[in-house]
């Protein structure tokens, strides 16, 4: 015999049954109202890229390692979109002169990392992105954060279950450069160690910067910065862009109440090379959702990658459904998502023509109730069964002996009761 095929989904990749469907839309169906409340408008691009605009700033662990990318038959080298980022840019870019800045933007898109898949990590997920465009002041960072605290509030978790770590780029090489005398390129490399710190050993760390001319002595100072609160980190290059920055952006979460939510955290760099500003993360407080949920920060040129002098600034997040469902399943946060709502099946019997069933449905659909009749031919118990299995509310029985007295039975499947009525007094009913 010939060997059957694999029914598993490729390494990393998740099929979604019904139910697991049920439940992604009904968080992201919560994440987009949040976010159209708040006038995101959402936007998509296309699954397949250019390779070129992640070389060109995501960085080379992104491009490079990451990437699943292919030469197409014209000899195109293209990717499947790893983020978000450079396709919203490049939308941007290629409409600016009509667009009307600041923008808000969003989108939902899937995105695919050749990873090693783990908890909180695969190779495929889903993504949302938020963005505002057009804003050079700490007032787009300043939304952009309150924006994710606003999507987890969304799903009632508060402060003991997530927090915010914010930094900032220009402070980082600033501080970097005041402590161990570091250039731009001897700043960039040094984050990237710090950006790895929690991969690998002490030792290698050690070496590391041992490697890049930070000694023992430097690299305490630089382990001090860990512990410390903005005030004081900021203090050491008190003349920076990035510490004003900083100082900035936490007095105004001071004064909107979102602190608590927040804290500064120098070990936060990002792994990707477009940011500039603001960058943060966002963890789950639970140790065993160790991966962080969200990601972002601020990048001032990013558009110019796609048109000349173009100047235009954005700042923005991603967050990903892996990640936020481990949250929710680990901190109780799903409610019983079939609790609600009526479902209706009408079940069938032989002695009644089938048009009578297709009629009492359509009603009920005009009516906005969710129903459906049985479809086949089963015995009454396989059909109750049948709904029972499909998280129906209702079923509708209407036999040849209630058709000829012109009335049916409803069995609310919950509580059991049933009720007899006339046929035309069904949907009132339903909807009462
Ligand atoms: P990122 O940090 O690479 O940023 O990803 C953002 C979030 O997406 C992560 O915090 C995580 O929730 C989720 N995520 C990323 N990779 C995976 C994976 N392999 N499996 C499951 N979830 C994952 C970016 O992608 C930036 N482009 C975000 C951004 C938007 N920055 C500005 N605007």
């Amino acid at each position: 015999m010939a060997q059957m095929l694999s029914t598993q989904p490729y390494k990393g990749t998740r099929d979604f049954y019904p139910a697991d469907m049920k439940l992604r839309n009904w968080f992201f169906g919560r994440i987009r109202r949040a976010l159209e409340l708040a006038a995101f408008e959402e936007y998509n691009g296309p699954m397949l890229e250019s390779l070129d605009i992640y070389i060109a700033k995501s960085g080379e662990e992104i491009a490079n390692e990451q990437t699943y990318n292919f030469t197409d038959r014209g000899g195109r080298r293209l990717a499947v979109r790893p983020e978000m980022t450079p396709t919203v840019a490049r939308l941007v870019a290629a409409k600016m002169g009509e667009l009307n800045f600041p923008l808000k933007w969003f989108s939902i898109p899937n995105l695919y990392r050749y990873e090693r898949p783990q908890r909180g990590r695969l190779r495929e997920h889903w993504q949302v992105n938020v963005d505002i465009f057009g804003c050079d002041t700490y007032e787009a960072d300043l939304e952009i954060i309150s924006t994710a605290v606003s999507l987890m509030r969304a799903f009632e978790a508060d402060e003991s279950m997530f927090r915010v770590h914010i930094n900032n780029r220009r402070f980082f090489n600033d501080v970097i450069a005041a402590i161990a005398g570091t250039d731009a390129e001897g700043s960039r490399k040094v984050s990237k160690v710090v950006d790895r710190r929690n991969k690998v050993t002490r030792e290698a760390y050690e070496k590391d910067m041992a490697e890049l001319g930070v000694d023992a002595d430097k690299l305490a100072r630089i382990d001090a910065l860990y512990s410390m609160s903005v005030e004081e980190a900021t203090a050491l290059c008190p003349e920076s862009r990035g510490s004003q920055e900083l100082l900035e952006l936490f007095r105004a979460l001071r004064e909107l109440g979102l602190d608590k939510y927040c804290v500064f955290d120098f070990g936060i760099i990002r792994g990707l090379d477009y940011y500039t500003g603001t960058v943060f993360e966002v963890f789950d407080e639970a140790p065993e959702n160790n991966r962080a949920m969200f990601g972002g920060g601020r990048y001032d040129n990013l558009v110019g990658l796609f048109v000349k002098n173009a100047n235009i600034s954005g700042v923005g997040f991603g967050f990903g459904d892996v990640t936020l469902e481990n949250f929710l399943v680990t901190h109780k946060l799903i409610p019983d998502i079939y609790a609600s709502g009526t479902k209706v099946l009408v079940t069938r019997f032989d002695d009644v023509p089938y048009a009578r069933y297709t009629a009492l449905v359509a009603e009920m659909r005009e009516n906005g109730i969710e129903s459906s009749m049985y479809i086949g031919q089963k015995k009454f118990g396989k059909q109750i069964d049948y709904a029972i299995r499909n998280n129906y509310s209702h079923i509708v029985v209407m036999g040849g002996s209630e058709l000829a007295s012109g009335t049916l039975k409803v069995k609310n499947l919950k509580t059991r009761e049933e009720t007899e009525m006339p046929i035309e007094a069904l949907v009132s009913f339903l909807l009462a």
